[in-house]
């Protein structure tokens, strides 16, 4: 939207906006931000304050902050630092606390004074936390105020810890979390139970009263709340919204993050669009929707009464533009996601990329061990059946995600099975003990014993193996590659490695698939989706001038977390009611995944029904817009080889 106007953006977006292509594109921005700042100050003689955040969202700014440091030679010696908050009660050197991720993340790799650095204490007495947060108040007035106040944005719209209801007065105090709040931080703590009740944060006035406010958010987990405060009202219930206030705010956002802003979902409503396939798909649905028709009844009436004056003038009629989107989309619907072979190919059946090759050799990436069956278990099962040689490669090993209890009722099971037939009861109980030693005495959130960690992985393997066998692939097609990013035995995660890159090129290169699908669905909580796609592309980037990769075809579900917006959908894959129920039972055999409600997006519901829910709406929508009718359909992108068409 490059050529819109910014006054017409304006008109719907009440704080500026700046829209980066990808993330790390927005923690550069920031960065040098922040970097110009400390400079500039030091130049004028003077301290920098700096309002700090935690969470996953700023923490490419502060390794970008460290680089520069390191190469460019920014010294932190005149900055003064704020932290927004901490849990309470926290100690200090705990595994989730603010003050360890701050020191992980920045403190300890800055020449920052000691006496420099302020956070909100957790490890006080209750008695005296209101004292210290009046304490904390003045201190940052002392200071001079800050400088800048750099923003996450929670799911309920929190900033700091204001959670809803926090008013446009409120300071530094102790705050009780919402249970969005506490859902979010619940893979941090190893279980919502873990995670403290309360938190002193900054107050609204506080973050407001900084010169210059910059809020951040990254992914498309943040794009419905983004657009509630940037183009909502201002209202106590978002505590973002007060940033409509003040005079120096900005909201910088990676292309996911700002996806439901009207100059995302509906432009025309703003002002003159470029009109490619794409977004006449888009705004065909979008008005399909809006006036409750299917797309083949809609009139120019419609067009004109809803904003879309400009794209009915230039393509004539409402006729023609509903037929061409009508066919466009009907042509993403085939039950054949492999290709067709030729004998049973129909007269007007439409071409798929390399539909001469059948069976083909298919690959399919899944991130943790069950993203295949949950995001695409209808098609794979569908890939098996029409014969062609599917193989799975499963990146991380998902072993953080199996509870303490599981690994004990499989460490019975394996020693009760040693005794049952004499195979070394010693050695095996000696096993047993040891790991039941170190569960009993483990700290919610530590890292798990190698034993532990290899016990985990081997209950997914067992669960991966097993949804394999139903969906009919053959147990020497899966491949495990525990890429060692993931394998801290923590939430946080190592960078991705050459180490991994080569491990994924390898398999790529032995497999030579002529069809691979992986996961484009990039909301994980921890990342991980991410990361695992970047490896991916990192080894197509590796293998550019193999001849089997050139002809490669590439396709990304999602599903997961998020599905596919219907204007982007290439491929439309419908299940039966029986296929669908052989998904669901595909999920089950997952076990250890069964009660992921604790898990940040899961909104209380399992994989399998989220799952459903998605390719049943998705179903819906087309029967909706006009289509056959489905109980369930999957959706695929193709990836046309840059990492912005996500
Ligand atoms: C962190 C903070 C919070 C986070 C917000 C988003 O100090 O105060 O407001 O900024 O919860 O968290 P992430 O970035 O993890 O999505």
């Amino acid at each position: 939207m490059g050529s819109m106007p910014s006054e017409m953006l304006s008109a719907r977006e009440r704080i500026p906006v700046s829209v980066h292509e990808e993330p790390h594109d927005v923690s550069r921005a920031v960065a040098r931000e922040i970097a110009d700042l400390i400079r500039q100050r030091e130049g004028d003689g003077l301290q920098c304050v700096l309002g700090l955040a935690t969470g996953s969202t700023p923490t490419g700014v502060y390794a970008e902050l460290v680089r520069m440091h390191q190469q460019e030679g920014l010294s932190f010696r005149n900055v003064v630092t704020f932290n927004l908050d901490e849990y309470y009660p926290m100690d200090a050197d705990a595994e989730q606390s603010y003050r360890r991720f701050m020191d992980d993340h920045l403190f300890d790799h800055v020449d920052i004074p000691a006496g420099q650095i302020h956070m909100p204490d957790g490890t006080l007495p209750l008695e005296e936390v209101s004292a210290h947060c009046a304490a904390y108040e003045k201190a940052i007035q002392e200071a001079g105020g800050l400088d800048l106040q750099l923003l996450g944005i929670g799911r309920t719209g929190h900033i700091g810890f204001n959670e809803p209801g926090s008013g446009r007065h409120s300071v530094t105090r102790l705050i009780t979390l919402d249970n969005v709040t506490r859902t979010d931080a619940a893979g941090d703590f190893f279980g919502k139970h873990n995670v403290p009740r309360r938190a002193i944060t900054m107050g609204v006035a506080t973050i407001l009263g900084a010169r210059r406010v910059v809020l951040m958010a990254l992914g498309e987990g943040k794009a419905p709340i983004v657009v509630q405060a940037v183009e909502g009202d201002v209202n106590d219930v978002i505590a973002a919204s007060f940033l409509q206030e003040h005079d120096n705010a900005e909201v910088i956002l990676d292309r996911a993050a700002a996806d439901r802003l009207t100059r995302y979902t509906s432009p025309w409503v703003l002002g003159s669009v470029a009109w490619d396939e794409r977004v006449i798909r888009k705004a065909v649905i979008w008005l399909a929707q809006r006036v409750d028709k299917p797309i083949l009844k809609l009139t120019d009436e419609d067009y004109n009464e809803n904003h879309l004056q400009d794209l009915l003038a230039e393509y004539g009629s409402a006729y023609e533009i509903n037929l061409r989107v009508f066919h466009d989309l009907n042509g993403t619907i085939t039950g054949w996601p492999g290709g067709k072979p030729a004998h049973l190919k129909l007269p007007g059946d439409r071409k798929w990329p390399r539909d001469e090759i059948h069976p083909k050799r298919i690959l399919v990436f899944s991130p943790h061990p069950d993203d295949d069956v949950i995001s695409m278990g209808g098609c794979l099962m569908r890939l098996a059946e029409q014969g062609h040689e599917v193989h799975v490669a499963y990146q991380v090993s998902g072993s953080l995600a199996v509870f303490d209890e599981d690994a004990e009722r499989f460490l019975e099971f394996a020693s009760s099975y040693n005794e049952l037939f004499g195979i070394s009861p010693d050695v095996s109980g000696e096993i047993q003990d040891r790991i039941a030693g170190f569960m009993a005495e483990k700290r919610p959130g530590q890292e798990d014993s190698d034993d532990l960690q290899l016990i985990k992985r081997e209950i997914r393997r067992g669960e991966a193996r097993a949804a394999g066998r139903h969906c009919g692939i053959p147990v020497d097609r899966l491949h495990f590659q525990d890429l060692p990013f993931y394998d801290t035995g923590t939430v946080r995660k190592k960078p991705l490695s050459e180490e991994d890159i080569l491990l994924t090129v390898e398999l790529l290169d032995r497999i030579k698939p002529h069809m691979i699908f992986a996961a484009g669905d990039l909301s994980d909580p921890h990342g991980t989706h991410r990361v695992c796609l970047t490896a991916i592309f990192e080894a197509f980037g590796r293998l550019a001038d193999h001849d089997w990769y050139q002809e490669c075809v590439v396709w990304l579900y999602r599903g997961a977390w998020q599905e596919w917006e219907p204007e982007r959908i290439d491929m439309s894959v419908p299940l039966s009611p029986g296929e669908l129920e052989r998904k669901r039972m595909a999920i089950f055999k997952h076990e250890s995944q069964k009660d992921k409600a604790m898990f940040p997006g899961s909104d209380a519901r399992e994989f399998w029904e989220r799952a459903e829910d998605r390719n049943r709406a998705t179903a819906r929508l087309f029967d909706k817009l006009g289509l056959a009718e489905y109980e369930a359909v999957e959706a695929f992108v193709r990836w046309r080889g840059t990492t912005t068409s996500l």
